[in-house]
């Protein structure tokens, strides 16, 4: 099965809503699209409709960085899913801010995977070991746990609008600032397939996109994106520069012309 490449930035709390509509205006004009290639932007909440209203999604598609599991009710401040339904094509759930800062724990994370798909949206799950597991050899233990609990209460069906990203904690520029060595990367993706494969058969398994995050650059994209596996990248800081995520993206289709 083809799994088509899979380029995101989590652009996190940057631009307001007239730079996020500048950024999207510069990386549009300088993007030369792919049809390999599915490039997202994830922009601030408050950014995200008057995106929505100006964006090409055969060009570049919409994700959310965040919502709440419920459709409505009395959940001062936060934002549903149903809200966001036709606004974003996909959402990111369970990122390690959200699961630090935000104590988000798995269970509210498998909610809000179901949530998203009610509502019409993929999931963009992350799941990555910290220094402490890591150091500890703990990682795959602690990456299958995250994944069984988001991801085994689904049907077949669902688990083909899913993205799986892997990002270790200590890899992501504001947090830890290591590099992970591609050969690291690798392990832990087919450890990630592996368990799809058990919990739902190697179809499935291979229909899911597993993509990389972690400190990823355009001069450091192609090693991770030669991976055998490795579909694509979600990246934060170095996506801020348009002109950075503009040759990320190149360097994703030079990588699948090799
Ligand atoms: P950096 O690319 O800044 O390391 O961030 C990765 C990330 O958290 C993407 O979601």
């Amino acid at each position: 099965m083809i799994r088509k490449k899979f380029i995101a930035a989590n652009l996190k709390m940057h631009f307001d809503v007239a730079e996020a509509s500048t950024y999207l205006h510069n990386l549009s004009k300088t993007l030369t699209s792919h049809r390999e290639i599915e490039v997202v932007i994830a922009p601030s909440l408050v950014a995200i409709q008057p995106l929505s209203r100006e964006i090409d999604v055969r060009k570049i598609k919409l994700a959310a960085q965040n919502a709440y599991f419920e459709d409505e009710g009395a959940y001062t401040g936060e934002v549903s899913f149903s809200m966001l339904k036709g606004i974003a094509s996909y959402v990111i759930i369970g990122h390690s801010e959200r699961r630090i800062y935000f104590h988000e724990e798995n269970d509210v994370i498998a909610k809000k995977v179901k949530a998203a798909l009610r509502n019409r949206m993929s999931p963009i799950l992350c799941v990555g070991e910290n220094i402490t597991e890591r150091r500890d050899g703990h990682a795959k233990r602690v990456i299958n746990d995250q994944i069984t609990s988001a991801l085994s209460h689904l049907t077949e069906e669902e688990m083909h609008n899913i993205v799986i990203a892997y990002e270790p904690v200590w890899a992501i520029s504001t947090f830890g600032n290591e590099q992970a060595m591609p050969d690291d990367v690798e392990k832990m993706i087919n450890e990630i397939r592996k368990q799809i494969t058990y919990l739902y058969g190697e179809k499935v398994a291979e229909s899911v996109r597993v993509i990389y995050g972690g400190s990823v650059k355009a001069d450091n994209v192609a090693s991770y994106l030669a991976i055998p596996g490795c579909d694509g990248a979600l990246v934060g800081g170095a996506s801020l520069n348009y002109l950075e995520f503009n040759k990320i993206v190149q360097s994703c289709f030079n990588v699948m012309q090799s």
